[in-house]
């Protein structure tokens, strides 16, 4: 009797340890990520310019902003040493353009913002730790935003010089660059919803103009890169995209309907472009028979000439992606015509329930990106939880043991050519708007002037994963 039992724990135990530990292959990247506005602070000092997010928290008068932030911008190499102590395979940070091109044009370039770049990249470099670059994560400068922003068609030239300036200083450090940084959020929240810089409320129209110009932007800072630098420094460009995986609300025809109409309109509107040509055509035909209905005498969606689905069609080297929950979709029956908006075109309701906990549902998405989009790889740019002030924070560990694990899943199981994954954050940050959101692996303390960074339990756990390369799952 007692024998048996030891046996059968004995079975258990090994069970477990075989079942339960799933390697990460050796060619998988970990990593973690950071914004330049979010961490660096110091918005006006060394000749950096004013941020179109500068203007938009000191318009509000608000006491919580990016002014000093993590003061990154003094205490880089601290963070860097985190960064190694992590054991990092990369490090994702974005480059504040106004810092360097304080007016966002070549009128006038400033040193020390090069220099700034430079000194980490040098480090990472020596460290052999791979820095990851997102050229635009949000802090447009406020002279391009003056001039309309991604309103303006002529964003595109802007973009294109601070582009080709950028690989020009920074391409034999950088082998991985993203182009732009969430066009999803860029166009709902800053130009349709009002919530985020530059807070305009254009939810008819707006948003659709900014997918235009921002697309030909990224296409052009792609197409840049492949044609001047490429050969030479043999780096990769993508855009990063922002999605999170939604399940039918029921097996009815029509939540699967409003499934896939979600998936065209919030993912397909940037990947079809980017990979297939052209607007989705759900979104096309939708917004099309909406604004006719409206009066109007063209569609409120830009229509791309076949030039433009040309020049845009093929602009990625792989298929960086942000993504953090799954959720559920219902259908909408079809919203009267009355204001245009984004929400009516689609014509989809999001059903919120904190309870719903589906990590499983990120596989399904790197098979839905794999089989429809045909990409040569996928990056998860940033994958995270929110908590509040806190060092034991086991629910930031066992998100990111669930989705990992399911990410290896797809990765060694589904053999889809998954290249990395990449924790939001590497610390505490100013999450466009509050302080209150933590989704650091390492702690800030907001209140004291050195802004002083302490390890959570998920830091400490990141780090034995990059040591052992080893998930307890
Ligand atoms: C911000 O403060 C300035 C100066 O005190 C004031 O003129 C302005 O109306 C304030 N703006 C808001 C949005 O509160
Ligand atoms: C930016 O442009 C404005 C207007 O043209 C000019 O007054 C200012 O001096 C410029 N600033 C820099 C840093 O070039
Ligand atoms: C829908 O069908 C699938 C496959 O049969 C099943 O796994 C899933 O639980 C069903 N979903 C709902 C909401 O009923
Ligand atoms: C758009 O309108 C046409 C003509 O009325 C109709 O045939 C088509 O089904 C509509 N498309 C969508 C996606 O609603
Ligand atoms: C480190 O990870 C291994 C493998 O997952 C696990 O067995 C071990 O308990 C972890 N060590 C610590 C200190 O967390």
């Amino acid at each position: 009797m007692y024998l048996l039992q030891y046996f059968q724990l004995l079975i258990l135990l090994l069970a477990k340890s075989s079942l339960g530990d799933k390697k990460i292959p050796e060619n998988f990247l970990l990593g973690s990520a950071t914004a330049s506005y979010q961490i660096e602070g110091a918005w006006n000092e060394d000749g950096k310019g004013e941020s179109m997010w500068d203007w938009f928290m000191h318009s509000r008068n608000s006491t919580k902003n990016g002014d000093v932030a993590c003061d990154s911008y003094h205490k880089w190499k601290e963070d860097i040493e985190n960064v190694k102590a992590l054991g990092l395979d990369f490090y994702r940070i974005s480059i504040s353009w106004p810092r360097i091109l304080p007016n966002g044009t070549l009128s006038s370039i400033n040193q020390k913002g090069i220099d700034y770049y430079m000194n980490i990249f040098k480090a990472l470099k020596e460290a052999n730790i791979e820095p990851m670059v997102t050229l635009y994560h949000w802090d447009m400068p406020e002279h391009i935003h003056q001039l309309g922003g991604f309103l303006n068609p002529q964003f595109v030239d802007y973009f294109e010089d601070y582009a080709r300036l950028m690989y020009k200083l920074f391409a034999p450090y950088v082998k991985y660059w993203f182009t732009i940084n969430e066009p999803t959020l860029i166009c709902t929240y800053g130009y349709g919803y009002g919530i985020m810089a530059p807070g305009l409320t254009l939810i008819g129209d707006g948003i659709y103009q900014c997918g235009y110009v921002l697309l030909k932007a990224h296409a052009k800072a792609y197409r840049v890169y492949d044609e001047e630098f490429r050969a030479k420094y043999q780096g990769q460009v993508g855009l990063v995209f922002s999605f999170d995986w939604v399940e039918p609300y029921t097996n009815s025809t029509f939540d699967i309907e409003a499934q896939q109409r979600y998936l065209e309109f919030q993912l397909g509107w940037w990947a079809n472009p980017v990979f297939i040509g052209n607007w989705p055509q759900i979104m096309i035909e939708r917004i099309a028979n909406r604004s006719k209905l409206e009066g109007l005498a063209r569609s409120r969606l830009p229509e791309f000439s076949q030039q433009e689905i040309d020049y845009i069609k093929g602009t990625y080297d792989f298929f960086a992606l942000n993504t953090y929950n799954v959720g559920q979709v219902r259908f909408l029956d079809e919203p009267d015509i009355g204001t245009p908006s984004y929400l009516a075109d689609q014509s989809v309701t999001s059903v919120l329930d904190d309870n719903f906990y589906h990590p499983e549902g990120i596989r399904m998405l790197m098979n839905y990106i794999w089989t429809k989009y045909n990409p040569k790889g996928i990056l998860i740019t940033e994958n995270g939880k929110r908590t509040t002030d806190k060092l034991q924070d086991t629910e930031r560990i066992s998100l990111i043991r669930d989705y990992l694990s399911q990410i290896i899943d797809a990765k060694t199981e589904d053999g889809i050519n998954i290249l990395g994954y990449s924790v939001w954050s590497l610390m505490d940050n100013f999450e466009w708007g509050s302080y209150k959101d933590k989704y650091g692996i390492i702690r800030v303390d907001f209140d004291s002037p050195d802004r002083t960074r302490t390890w959570k339990d998920s830091a400490h756990w990141f780090k034995n994963l990059t040591t052992n390369r080893v998930l307890d799952v």
